[in-house]
């Protein structure tokens, strides 16, 4: 396995998660969302409001595949990245893809009222068509009632089972 990814709706814990399960395992951590950002020179709302979303995800599926071209890392993605099923297919090649999960309630807590996700307003639509590919992943953790460090724990353990 090139590169452990950590991928999930939006709201399941990667960006809290992600650091914790690098300080476990030693590895370095990328965040997608954090490099587009620094390309484009303005916030993800604004990349949608400018130039559209058909633009972010052109722009999200270069950073991934550039990623994905070396090794040793975790790669956390937005969580729509793994919906383009080329980009999908590209990343399960040869990285472990672990997917966070939360239930609805636990959801709608952590997105109500947040300004700096484009698609945030609309997220009970946005989920209900991609559970079918959130749960296709062979690794999936719910986030719902463990604490980071437990998750982080969880994620890890799955990279050191899968990934010697
Ligand atoms: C998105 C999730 C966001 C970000 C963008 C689109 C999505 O990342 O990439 O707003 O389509 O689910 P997070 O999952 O880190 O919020």
């Amino acid at each position: 396995m090139d590169n452990l990814v950590l991928t999930g709706f939006m709201g399941t814990g990667k960006s809290t998660v992600g650091p914790l399960v690098a300080d476990a395992l030693r590895m370095p951590l990328v965040d997608t969302d954090t490099l587009i950002v620094q390309r484009a020179g303005i916030s993800i709302p604004e990349i949608f409001a400018r130039d559209g979303e058909a633009a972010f995800r052109q722009l999200e599926r270069a950073v991934i595949l550039e990623l994905i071209s070396e090794c040793g890392r975790i790669i956390a993605t937005g969580g729509g990245a793994l919906i383009n099923p080329q980009t999908r297919a590209d990343v399960l090649r040869n990285n472990l893809v672990i997917c966070l999960t939360a239930e609805p309630d636990v959801l709608r807590a952590r997105l109500s009222g947040d300004s700096g996700r484009p698609l945030a307003s609309q997220w009970e639509q946005v989920l209900a068509q991609r559970l079918p590919i959130y749960r296709s992943f062979s690794f999936c953790v719910d986030t719902s009632h463990h604490t980071p460090q437990q998750v982080a724990e969880e994620v890890a353990a799955i990279w050191r089972k899968q990934s010697p």
